[in-house]
C-alpha cells in the first residue's frame, strides 16, 4: 500500500526545512572568518556517533540542528582564511550560491535531457576556462570530482591515443599483449598521476624520471635522452606545472618542444599552477602549455569554486569518446546531438559542477580572477618576508607563486635535529588547530610549505601564522 503519510510527513518538513537551511548559511557566512581552521579535540567530539542504526529518527531539523553542533566541534573550516596544508581553496559567493542552486534542484548533468542548462553551462564554463588559461578553443573538456580524476580522464585518453599507435582499441581490449606504456615525468610529478597510472593498469611505477640529479624539475637533455632510448616507439610525457612543496614548474615549453619531435603524447598537470597564466606576473611560468595534447586543473583550488571539482581537457575529443564510452539501449544512443557528458569521462551520474564554475566565471570575469590569483600571489610574498625576517625562520626556495617552503631553525641543530623538532612541530600545529598547515619534505629537508588559495586569507592571517610558528616552535625546542 502507499506510504501515504511518509510522503505528507516529508513534504511537510521540506517546506520547513528553508528558514532552517538560510539560518545556516547566514550563520556559516557570519562566523567563516574566525572559525577554528581545525577545532582542538575533534576525536572526543564525534566518539558519540558510534550507535547502531537507530530504526526510526527524530527528522530532519534535529539532525541537522545536531549535525550544526557538530561542525562546530569536530568540521575543519576549510572554507576559512587559515587553511594553507595541501591546496585549499575557498568559495567565492557566486560560486557557492550557484553550488547550493544546483544541490537545491538535485541537478543531475548525467546528459541534456536531465538538465538542458546543467550541460550547457558546464560546456560554456570549460569554454571560457580554456579562454582564460591560454588552451586551445578547440580542444574538449569533461568536469570531474578534481584533479586526480582529470589526471585519469586525460591518461586514459592519452593511453587510447598509445595502444591506437600500436593498433589495438585499448578501451575495447584491454592491455593483454603490448608492452608496458612508457611514461616520462620529472620528480615532480604529482602522487595523483601515479595513483592513475595504477587504475589505468599502466602501473604506478612506469614512471621514468627524467628529473636532474636528486629528484625535482625535469632535465630536459635527459628526457631527450630517454626519448632517443625508445627509438620511435610511441610515449607519454606529463609535465608538472606548479609542483606542491615549493610551486615550481618543470620547463614546460621547452619539454614540450622536445617530446613533439619524437612519438609522444604531452600531458600537463597544472592542477593550480595553470592559473598562473592569468596574471601578467606569473603566465611565463606556463608559456607553451596550450602546445600540450591534455592538461589537468582543479576548480577548488584557485577557482574558489566548492568541493568537489576539476577539469580535464583533451585536445582529441574524438578520443575521450572512445575511452569513456558506453551504451545501453535505455541510454542516449552515440549518435545523439545532444551532449552526454557521461560519456566522455568517467562519472555516469555527476553533479552539475558547471553551475559554480559559470557563476564564478559569469560574476568576476578574468579580471576577477586574475586579482584572485594576485592576491594569493601577495600573501605568499608577504609572507617569504616575514620569515626572512625572522631569525628563527629559514625560507628554503625562491616563491614563484603561491607556496613558501620554509622551516623553523632556532640554530645550533644538525640536520636530522632539525628534521624531528619541525616534525614535531608540524603534529603540534594540527593539535593547536589555529591554523591547519602540514609538513613536507624538500630533498632531506622537513619542511612547512603554506599554499594560499583563498581569497579569504588576509595579511594579518599571515602574521598570525608567523607568529603561533615562533611561538609553538620556541615552545618545543
Ligand atoms: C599538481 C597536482 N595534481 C593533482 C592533484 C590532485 O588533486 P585533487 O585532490 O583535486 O584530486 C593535486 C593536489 O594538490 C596537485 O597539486
Amino acid at each position: 500500500m502507499i506510504d501515504d503519510d511518509l510522503g505528507a510527513a516529508l513534504r511537510a518538513e521540506a517546506a520547513e526545512l528553508a528558514p532552517e537551511i538560510a539560518e545556516a548559511l547566514r550563520e556559516a557566512m557570519a562566523t567563516v572568518d574566525r572559525r577554528t581552521a581545525l577545532p582542538p579535540g575533534a576525536e572526543a567530539a564525534l566518539r558519540g556517533l558510534d550507535v547502531p542504526l537507530p530504526a526510526s529518527g527524530p527528522g530532519s531539523a534535529a539532525i541537522l540542528r545536531r549535525l550544526r553542533a557538530l561542525i562546530e566541534v569536530a568540521g575543519a573550516n576549510t572554507n576559512g582564511p587559515k587553511c594553507f596544508h595541501f591546496v585549499i581553496g575557498g568559495t567565492t559567493p557566486a560560486a557557492l550560491g550557484a553550488d547550493l542552486l544546483a544541490t537545491i534542484h538535485d541537478t543531475l548533468t548525467y546528459t541534456w535531457i536531465t538538465s538542458p542548462l546543467g550541460v550547457t553551462l558546464e560546456l560554456q564554463a570549460l569554454a571560457w576556462l580554456r579562454e582564460l588559461l591560454g588552451l586551445p578553443r578547440g580542444w574538449s573538456g569533461v568536469m570531474v570530482t578534481g584533479a586526480s580524476m582529470a589526471n585519469f580522464v586525460a591518461l586514459a585518453a592519452a593511453r587510447q591515443w598509445w595502444g591506437e599507435a600500436l593498433g589495438v582499441d585499448v578501451a575495447a581490449r584491454g592491455l593483454s599483449g603490448l608492452p608496458p606504456m612508457p611514461v616520462l615525468s620529472s620528480g615532480y610529478v604529482h602522487a595523483s598521476t601515479r595513483k592513475v597510472l595504477a587504475l589505468l593498469g599502466c602501473g604506478r611505477d612506469a614512471v621514468t624520471d627524467c628529473s636532474v640529479e636528486g629528484g625535482g624539475r625535469l632535465d630536459t637533455a635527459a628526457l631527450r635522452r630517454e626519448l632517443e632510448r625508445l627509438k620511435g616507439a610511441p610515449a607519454v610525457v606529463v609535465v608538472n606545472a606548479g609542483e606542491v612543496n615549493a610551486g615550481d614548474f618543470d620547463p614546460l615549453a621547452e619539454a614540450i618542444e622536445i617530446a613533439r619531435r619524437h612519438d609522444c603524447w604531452i600531458h600537463v598537470d597544472g592542477a593550480f599552477g595553470l592559473f598562473a597564466r592569468v596574471s601578467p606576473r606569473t603566465e611565463h611560468l606556463v608559456r607553451g602549455a596550450e602546445g600540450a595534447d591534455s592538461a589537468t586543473v582543479d576548480g577548488h583550488k584557485w577557482l574558489n569554486v566548492p568541493y568537489d571539482c576539476g577539469f580535464a581537457f583533451v585536445r582529441s575529443h574524438d578520443l575521450l569518446v572512445k575511452a569513456f564510452r558506453y551504451s545501453a539501449d535505455y541510454l542516449p544512443a552515440p549518435d545523439d546531438p545532444r551532449p552526454t557528458l557521461g560519456a566522455i569521462g568517467p562519472e555516469s551520474s555527476r553533479r552539475a559542477r558547471g553551475f559554480a564554475v559559470w557563476a564564478a566565471l559569469a560574476a568576476y570575469g578574468s579580471d576577477g580572477q586574475r586579482r584572485l590569483v594576485e592576491h594569493n600571489l601577495d600573501l605568499a610574498l608577504h609572507l617569504a618576508r616575514r620569515v626572512d625576517e625572522a631569525p628563527e625562520l629559514e625560507r628554503l626556495a625562491e616563491v614563484q607563486l603561491n607556496i613558501v617552503a620554509f622551516r623553523f631553525n632556532p640554530g645550533g641543530l644538525d640536520e636530522t635535529e632539525l628534521n624531528e623538532l619541525n616534525q614535531r612541530l608540524g603534529v603540534a600545529l594540527i593539535e593547536d588547530g589555529r591554523f591547519l598547515v602540514g609538513t613536507s619534505k624538500l630533498g632531506a629537508k622537513t619542511i612547512f610549505r603554506p599554499a594560499f588559495s583563498n581569497w579569504r586569507t588576509r595579511e594579518e592571517d599571515v602574521d598570525e601564522f608567523v607568529a603561533v610558528v615562533l611561538e609553538l616552535g620556541r615552545r618545543l625546542s
